[in-house]
Order: structure tokens, then sequence, then C-alpha cells
């Protein structure tokens, strides 16, 4: 499934059943945290004019516009101050259950990254949505049935010069 996963930003027009909706969220939370502190929000959104406005959070966003469905992922940052890495895994969580399912998914980042000159991504979307301050947006994640193919995973991709054994700069 690792192999599999790759980033699909484009989606057929077609609804993404609940009960995968729900999969998908059940892999979130079981997702490991710092301190087992569990920190996460999602909010689940699938009401495509919303999806559109999520769509102009930055250009890295644009490809929400086809997206039948996108998974908001957030962290409160007074549960656990790893809430970023905690969020991160969750976030992967998601996208290899999209993938297990069938179905294509691609992070759309949100932390430290503006909307415009005078307002931040994570501001926009949590005005859109009307997230709490203390809830932190991380990224939102577009999915649905995919409308592109792309090839899996190769082994060419794998560094095994980055790979250091018992001291660093020691390769096989
Ligand atoms: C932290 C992070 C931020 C990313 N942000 C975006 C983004 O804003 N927009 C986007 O289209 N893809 C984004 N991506 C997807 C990467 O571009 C993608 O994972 C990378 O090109 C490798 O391709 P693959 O996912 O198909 O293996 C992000 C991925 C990560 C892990």
């Amino acid at each position: 499934m690792v192999k599999k996963r790759r980033s699909i930003r484009r989606y057929q027009d077609r609804k993404v059943p609940r009960e995968y909706v729900e999969k998908i969220l059940e892999a979130a939370f079981y997702s490991p945290s710092s301190m087992n502190r569990r920190p996460w929000h999602f909010v689940v959104v699938d009401d495509r004019e919303i999806i559109q406005k999520l769509a102009n959070t930055r250009r890295a966003l644009r490809f929400l516009e086809t997206a039948p469905l996108a998974i908001v992922v957030c962290g409160d940052e007074t549960i656990s101050s790893a809430w970023v890495f905690d969020a991160s895994i969750a976030a992967e969580h998601i996208q290899l259950a999209a993938t297990a399912l069938g179905l294509g998914a691609c992070w759309g980042h949100v932390l430290d990254r503006q909307h415009s000159e005078e307002k931040s991504a994570e501001d926009y979307v949590r005005e859109l949505l009307g997230i709490p301050e203390h809830v932190r947006v991380l990224c939102v994640i577009g999915i649905g049935y995919p409308a592109e193919d792309k090839e899996e995973h190769k082994e060419e991709e794998i560094m095994w010069d980055r790979v250091h054994w018992n001291r660093f700069g020691s390769t096989l």
C-alpha cells in the first residue's frame, strides 16, 4: 500500500460513500501520538461550495476544485505541544486508508503558509470553518475517486546512500 500511494490531485465527479469516509477516519484515530495525548480534530467537508472556498486557500490547494471530499486535519495545541507531529501522522494514515479503498488523496498544506499578504492560510481556513484559535490547522487532504493514473513508487527511489549504519557516513 505504501508503494501505491501517490498524490492524486484530479478526481472523478463521484461521491465517496459514507462508510468509506468512516473507515478513513477510523484509520486516522489509530495513529500513534506523543504521550498518547491524541490532540486531533478533523473537519470533514463534503459541501461543494465550502470545498471551492478551501481550494482558494492558496495556489497549492487549487487541486481541491474537483475533490468531492476534503478532510481538514487539525490539532489542539492546548492538549499537546507535539500536535504538528501527531496531526502529520494522522494525515498520512488518512492518505494510506484512502489508497487502500481505491481512492486518491493529496495533502494541501496550510500551516505556516499565506492566503494573502495580510492573512495566513491557517486564519483563512479557521474563519471559513469556524475553527477556534487553540485548534491549529495543519493541512487539508483532498480525497476522491482518481481521475488521473499514476505509477506506483519504484525501487530506484530508495536512497541507500542516505542510510547510515552505526555511524553517520558509514553506508553499505
Ligand atoms: C508536508 C507536505 C506538504 C505538501 N503540500 C502540498 C500542497 O500544498 N499541495 C500539493 O498539491 N501537494 C502537496 N504535497 C504533496 C507532495 O507534493 C507529494 O507528496 C510529493 O510530490 C511526492 O509525490 P507522491 O505523494 O505522489 O509520492 C505535500 C506533501 C507533504 C508531505
